[in-house]
């Protein structure tokens, strides 16, 4: 692997040093430059989805034999029609729903196959964001910032609700990232919708996660409050190298924000592919005849 065609330009996208790339001494920034660089090229896959079923207790038959991978520092988006299995398929990923049948590979480790404590340290590097933001409403913004760091902290200690100075600090931090930190005191339904879930990302970010899983992050807002939430997440995918994993409903926002996508319909992968690969014929083929699109850019 050459490093001489990596230009500075996409090393200062990145955010890393030239002369640590040229040294060749930033492996994982590296695979993401060398993408950058040469697209055919092959990069760590952090998540490979293999033949994954889910079928209810009930008999609905929610995903069906869905293969996937997502790439390191990926904006990948999911999109379908309501029902078409988006939400179960991020559940699954992290065990939120059991998956009847396939397998989940994280970093090389089949996720499927782990006991419920082995999941814990798998869970805290992935965080997961609620499209109703899953906040503890009376609690405080920082405890339930507080709360993503759980997955660090012992049972005692959590049952105590000790966090260490540290984590307070961490905590503040995060919240002045997503620009709340002078609300850190109050009560979290005293909140808007979109700082809510400002909120919910800043607990993401307790965990130090690898990849971020968004359930339809802004579906419970106003529209032109969902850019404000997407910029957040994409700057945590450009900056810090998050990976994300995001389903949205708006073909717009998926165009404006992700670096590929998978459509589902009727819980089966129709479409994997590049946003602007989504023409009229693709459009129709993941949302029905019928489907028109709409504009909220
Ligand atoms: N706990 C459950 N028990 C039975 N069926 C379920 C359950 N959860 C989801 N389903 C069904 O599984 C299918 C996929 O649902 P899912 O919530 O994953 O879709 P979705 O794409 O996230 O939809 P939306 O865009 O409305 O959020 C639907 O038919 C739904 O009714
Ligand atoms: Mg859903």
């Amino acid at each position: 692997m050459t490093l001489k065609r990596c230009s500075k330009k996409q090393a200062l996208t990145h955010r890393v040093s030239y002369n640590k790339i040229a040294a060749g001494r930033d492996n994982d920034r590296l695979c993401l430059l060398f993408h950058s660089a040469f697209p055919l090229a092959k990069i760590q896959n952090m998540l490979r989805v293999e033949h994954l079923t889910k079928v209810f207790p009930n008999g609905t038959v929610a995903l069906k034999d869905v293969t996937f991978q997502v790439e390191d520092g990926e904006f990948l988006a999911v999109i379908g029609l309501s029902g078409s299995g988006k939400s179960t398929l991020l559940r699954c990923i992290n065990r939120l729903i059991e998956p009847t049948s396939g397998k989940i590979i994280w970093n090389g480790t089949d996720v499927t196959a782990l006991s419920q404590n082995e999941m814990r340290h798998v869970r805290r590097q992935i965080g997961f964001i609620f499209q109703q933001f899953n906040l503890v409403k009376r609690s405080s913004v920082i405890t339930n910032v507080l709360t993503g760091r759980l997955g660090y902290v012992n049972t005692a200690q959590s049952l105590a609700n000790l966090f260490s100075r540290a984590d307070n600090q961490r905590a503040l931090n995060n919240l002045e990232r997503l620009g709340l930190r002078e609300k850190a005191y109050v009560r979290a339904d005293s909140l808007s919708g979109g700082q809510q879930q400002r909120v919910a990302i800043a607990r993401a970010l307790m965990q130090e996660p690898k990849m971020i899983l968004a359930d339809e992050p802004v579906a419970s807002l106003d529209p032109v409050l969902s850019h404000t939430i997407l910029k957040y997440l994409e700057q945590l995918n450009k900056e810090d190298g998050l990976t994300v994993l995001c389903s949205l409903h708006f073909l717009d926002l998926v165009h404006r924000y992700a670096t590929r996508a998978i459509a589902l319909k009727d819980g089966q992968v129709v479409f994997q592919g590049l946003p602007q690969e989504i023409d009229d014929a693709q459009f129709k083929a993941i949302y029905g005849q019928e489907a028109q699109r709409v504009s909220i850019i």
